[in-house]
């Protein structure tokens, strides 16, 4: 009987989409704020199940979950000094998942080890590299300080909001939506959108969209990180949306929206607020959309239609090589 040799990207196709439902790049696991010094948390992103722990030194770490003696999920064990240990019978692996201790064996089993991930934290955020063969990071997230005020005073911006949902879908539907300027007028109400400026580069599809007393403009790094800057009415705000596939047909989409201080903190709180809202409901009208439609390879588009095609030529850099003959 022949055994096919399956790769693990092949695997995770997704019956609607006719690419890998994971791509390669940076994605988004937790916000930094729900991971104190020697916290723990279980976490599905991949397909598969995921540890992720703060040492007690700080250092946000990420493993395969499973431990190699019987298997027990380490999300269930606590954080000694740098290292993890499982709740079971007590081994400890440290950040490049090396198992560092066998209570009482003489020696440690030579393949007692899990898969390390390599992480990023950064915006207050933690992300883990994605990449089907293996290969080092192709480009970097940048630092959004709109993501890091304080909310102290004018010039500064308010304490992001965090929100998001999960959603039956892609994470490149979720990210074509940026090129699809033709929906933006009708779906969401923005009238008058058009594009001002849109770039393509190795790491990043820029829309700069004009819409009437509004400007857009957005920058989506990988198919993972959307950075946003919104001017509404003479006011500034951002939102950062980071998709991440949890499995085959599911994203958790995670944002963080905040709004540049003018003059009064407690008012630009509230606008961050009111513009939370505006960002819901504009991707609540898109989300039913996206969890029911049908993928075209083939779409058939008109005059009016945004950078659909090249944004689609754009995002196959970001699979394994084998997809994109
Ligand atoms: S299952 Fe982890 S130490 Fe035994
Ligand atoms: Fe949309």
């Amino acid at each position: 009987m022949q055994v096919a040799v399956v790769k693990e990207n092949i695997v995770s196709k997704s019956e609607r989409f006719p690419f890998s439902s994971f791509p390669n790049g940076w994605f988004a696991l937790a916000w930094s704020s729900e991971l104190a010094p020697e916290g723990v948390k279980r976490v599905k992103a991949f397909g598969r199940e995921l540890v992720l722990f703060r040492t007690k030194a700080g250092v946000a770490t990420v493993l395969d979950a499973f431990c190699p003696h019987l298997g027990t999920h380490l999300g269930f064990g606590c954080v000694k000094d740098e290292t993890i240990q499982c709740p079971f019978h007590a081994w400890r692996f440290d950040g490049s998942g090396a198992c560092v201790e066998v209570p009482n064996a003489k020696k440690i089993p030579p393949r007692a080890q899990v898969k390390p991930w390599l992480v990023s934290e950064k915006n207050g955020v933690i992300f883990v590299h994605h990449d089907n063969e293996g290969k080092a990071p192709a480009y970097e997230l940048p630092l959004a300080p709109e993501l890091n005020g304080r909310g102290e005073g004018p010039g500064d911006w308010t304490k992001p909001v965090h929100y998001g949902w999960t959603i039956k879908t892609h994470v490149q539907e979720i990210c074509e939506n940026l090129a699809d300027i033709s929906h933006f007028g009708h779906l969401h109400g923005l009238s008058g959108a058009h594009e001002l400026e849109s770039e393509f580069t190795p790491s990043y599809f820029r829309m700069h969209l004009g819409a009437d007393g509004t400007t857009v403009d957005m920058w989506l790094y990988g198919l993972s990180a959307e950075l946003s800057r919104v001017v509404l009415f003479n006011e500034s705000f951002f939102a950062a949306k980071f998709m991440t596939p949890i499995d085959a047909d599911h994203v958790e989409l995670r944002i963080a929206s905040s709004a540049k201080i003018t003059g009064d903190v407690g008012e630009a709180e509230q606008r961050s607020n009111l513009f939370k809202d505006l960002t819901s409901q504009a991707l609540l009208q898109d989300v039913p959309l996206w969890e029911n439609k049908r993928y075209s390879d083939t779409p058939l588009l008109s005059s009016v239609d945004g950078p659909i095609i090249p944004f689609r030529k754009w995002a196959k850099q970001f699979y394994p090589a084998e997809q994109n003959g």
